[in-house]
């Protein structure tokens, strides 16, 4: 028996274990309130089996999704009852009891997401906060993210895309496509939410996010501070450093705030802007604690590192493989960088034209699903058709199962942008918005989701206009637990030699 196999085996036996004092212990069973029966999905509802539990691990090692979540699917619908990980959840690609779930956090579900992502994001964090609490962290989130903060931004996340861009050394060894994303996407949401220009210092906090990000996908021993050789426990050693570091910027701001208000900070650009430290020192008249502030800024550069990076890479590996689609992107792009003068940066107005490229992103989002599912657990007895699902139930919004429906999505395993053009009649009309919904809905939405789009163009703008690549080696999409590229999309890059100066 191999490590791995031992590990399987011993981790399938912890969860049987918890699985069975859930089932058995008459304390650890579900109330249900006004002692109405539920009436579950279809699907696994006795005791879970070491083979369920094994089947589930070991599609974390697959790099096919259908393994687990789409065999269910065939043989019992869009809803299904499974067990995960020793407690009975209720899986849904329904599009519309997934609206009801995203609308309905807060009231009907909340967020319920495993012990281990709480640890590493922060027990304040925004993703695990419910109630009034998350309603005003969400809208803090949205003051500095949302869509009226954005068009002042382009420049700079013109300037920081271009300043990774000029480190690249064209014609030279092949360069990991996903490595160059994650630095713009963590130096642009650094500079953006700390005000700390890209250097040594945001660049050894990104290394900390890398170790962190392991520990979300790594299983999450007891005691794993007892064994810091594990993914998990590099990950809490990692989160500590990071936690350390944000609270030096943030006591230092407050002084600074102390001494001179603060209206000397940074650099010109910034001067009398306020960033996210700024708003959270001001939040709830200056109430938030340390660990409220540190845990927000923990969710926020966290949320959106890998997302924005690998949404980044895996539009560059579909365009490569649809080079109609490349060349449409190119002729969009080069028609902007024509009508700039030269060095001009990019502004609002440049970003608001560029058509195909949200349908580039809306299309690798779709296909890609970055954020598989969201987690939710019942509040409440939820009615929906004939199902009764009852209050503690754990819901597993299966938002990327929607997005690969054939029902939904002609060819939906196929990239193709176009079917996200308006007003042509030959392609597919843009989706109810319950059919997509990369972002997630109602009041969890993603507050970076703009943002996000306005850096991935920028990045698409440069990648294109600038340059040409090949693959240096083939490499894979896999979904489970999370969406990764195994390689970090490795490619040959050169100066594009008919790129418009
Ligand atoms: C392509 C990029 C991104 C994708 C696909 C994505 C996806 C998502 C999804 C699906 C959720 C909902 C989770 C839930 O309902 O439980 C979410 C929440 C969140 N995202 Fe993003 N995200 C992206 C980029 C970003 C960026 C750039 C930021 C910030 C800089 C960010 C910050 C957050 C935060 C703070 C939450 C928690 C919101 C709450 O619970 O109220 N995300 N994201």
């Amino acid at each position: 028996m191999d490590t791995s196999t031992l590990l399987f085996a011993a981790v399938s036996t912890i969860l049987l274990v918890v699985a069975l004092k859930k089932q058995l212990l008459p304390g650890l069973t579900l109330t249900q309130p006004n002692k109405e029966r539920a009436r579950l999905p279809p699907g696994i509802t006795g005791l879970p089996l070491p083979g369920d539990i094994l089947r589930l691990i070991s599609a974390y090692r697959l790099p096919n999704p259908d393994l687990f979540l789409y065999k269910h699917m065939a043989r019992h619908g869009t809803m299904f009852t499974a067990h995960l990980f020793g407690q009975r959840a209720v899986f849904s690609a329904d599009p519309s009891f997934n609206r009801l779930v995203l609308n309905g956090d807060g009231r009907i579900v909340d967020s319920s997401y495993p012990s281990s992502v709480a640890t590493l994001l922060g027990a304040k964090s925004v993703l695990v906060t419910h109630g009034p609490a998350h309603k005003g962290l969400h809208s803090l989130a949205l003051t500095r993210l949302g869509y009226a903060a954005l068009p002042p931004l382009v420049a700079h996340i013109d300037r920081i895309v271009l300043a990774t861009m000029g480190k690249w050394e064209p014609g030279g060894a092949a360069m990991r496509l996903l490595d160059e994303a994650r630095k713009i996407a963590m130096n642009l949401n650094i500079k953006h939410l700390l005000s700390i220009e890209p250097g040594p210092w945001s660049e050894s906090l990104r290394c900390e996010f890398n170790t962190i990000n392991d520990g979300f996908i790594s299983i999450p021993f007891p005691f794993a501070f007892l064994l810091p050789f594990t993914n998990y426990g590099k990950a809490l050693k990692a989160r500590k450093k990071v936690a350390l570091a944000l609270q030096e910027v943030i006591r230092k701001r407050t002084d600074e705030k102390a001494t001179d208000g603060g209206a000397d900070r940074g650099k010109e650009e910034n001067k009398g802007k306020k960033d996210m430290v700024d708003l959270l020192l001001e939040a709830d008249g200056g109430s938030f604690s340390m660990e409220q502030m540190v845990d927000f800024c923990v969710n926020l550069l966290a949320a959106g590192y890998d997302t924005t990076s690998l949404t980044m890479t895996l539009a560059a590996k579909f365009l490569t493989e649809t080079p109609a689609a490349l060349a449409q992107l190119r002729e969009e792009h080069d028609g902007i960088r024509k009508s700039k003068g030269e060095n001009q940066s990019l502004e609002w107005s440049d970003y608001q034209s560029m058509a195909f490229t949200q349908c580039v992103i809306n299309e690798t989002l779709r296909i890609c699903n970055i954020v598989n599912g969201v987690l939710r657990r019942a509040n409440t007895n939820i009615h929906f058709k004939d199902y009764i699902i009852p209050k503690g139930y754990k819901i597993i919004a299966l938002l990327g199962a929607v997005h690969l429906n054939n029902e939904h999505y002609e060819n939906a395993q196929s990239f193709h942008p176009w079917r996200w053009q308006r007003n042509n009649n030959k392609v597919q009309d843009v989706p109810a918005s319950n059919l997509f919904s990369p972002f997630g809905g109602g009041p969890r939405q993603c507050p970076g989701n703009e943002l996000a789009r306005v850096v991935i163009s920028v990045f698409l703008y440069h990648l294109v206009t600038r340059f040409s690549w090949d693959e240096a080696e083939e490499d894979k999409v896999v979904f489970f637990p999370t969406t990764r590229i195994l390689k970090g999309y490795p490619i040959n890059l050169r100066l594009r030699s008919d790129s418009i100066s």
